[in-house]
């Protein structure tokens, strides 16, 4: 879970915790916006179907880091808890998330911490989507952070398939029946399937689009 900042102590208050996360979502909401809006104009569509961001809650960071054993002070949440401030893509196509994915290593400020590809290694569940853990500057007054972003990006499917699971691991509190799971988990097989089919088919009309 370690994934320490470049600048660990610079951050003392939550309000400084607020003002530094939410200030590192601005920046990676607004270039997601240009790429977004770039592609639109380059390749005349929207690889981008709808962004959500969000801080994590007090009470989510402090269970977070209790879950992992470690007192819940300023120091230990910036140091151990790499989603305070997540960000979640939402594509048409699975080649759109790769092509964002790759735009998004290409920027010169934003490091790239970890991927997980959970799309080519879908969890047991079945839970699939691309994870990137970034670092972007945040220039403050009298210094710059480096702020780490968790970036989810997904297809519309897959976004659908993630929500319904979270509602239903929530309702039986992890322990959902075996048949429950089981579903789920060929839910998300007719996901790839349809996920798959959607692409061939929008790749099918490209073509078309260029022969008239
Ligand atoms: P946490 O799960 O947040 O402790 O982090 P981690 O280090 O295990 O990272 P991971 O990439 O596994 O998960 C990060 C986030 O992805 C979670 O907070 C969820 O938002 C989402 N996620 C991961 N696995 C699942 C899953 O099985 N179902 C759903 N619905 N979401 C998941
Ligand atoms: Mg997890």
């Amino acid at each position: 879970m370690e994934h320490t900042m470049g600048a660990d102590n610079q951050i003392e208050t939550w309000q400084e915790v607020t003002l530094v996360y939410n200030s590192a979502l601005k920046q990676i909401n607004t270039k997601l916006e240009v790429l977004n809006d770039e592609f639109q104009h380059v390749h005349q569509y929207n690889p981008i179907e709808h962004i959500k961001s969000r801080i994590k809650t007090p009470e989510s960071i402090v269970k977070k880091l209790k879950r992992h054993g470690y007192e819940s002070d300023i120091e230990n949440m910036v140091r151990y808890v790499n989603d305070i401030a997540g960000i979640r893509v939402i594509c048409s196509f699975t080649s759109d998330i790769y092509r964002i994915a790759e735009m998004i290593r290409l920027q010169n400020d934003i490091h790239v911490v970890t991927v997980k590809d959970y799309i080519r290694n879908p969890k047991p569940s079945g839970y699939k989507s691309y994870h990137m853990l970034v670092t972007v500057p945040v220039f403050l007054s009298d210094r710059t952070v480096e702020v780490k972003v968790e970036i989810q990006i997904r297809t519309v499917a897959m976004d659908f398939w993630a929500s319904l699971e979270h509602k239903i691991k929530y309702k039986f509190e992890g322990n959902a029946p075996e048949h429950v799971k089981n579903e789920l988990v060929e839910c998300s097989r007719m996901v790839s399937e349809l996920d798959q089919r959607m692409q061939e088919l929008n790749e099918e009309i490209k073509g078309f689009a260029m022969e008239a």
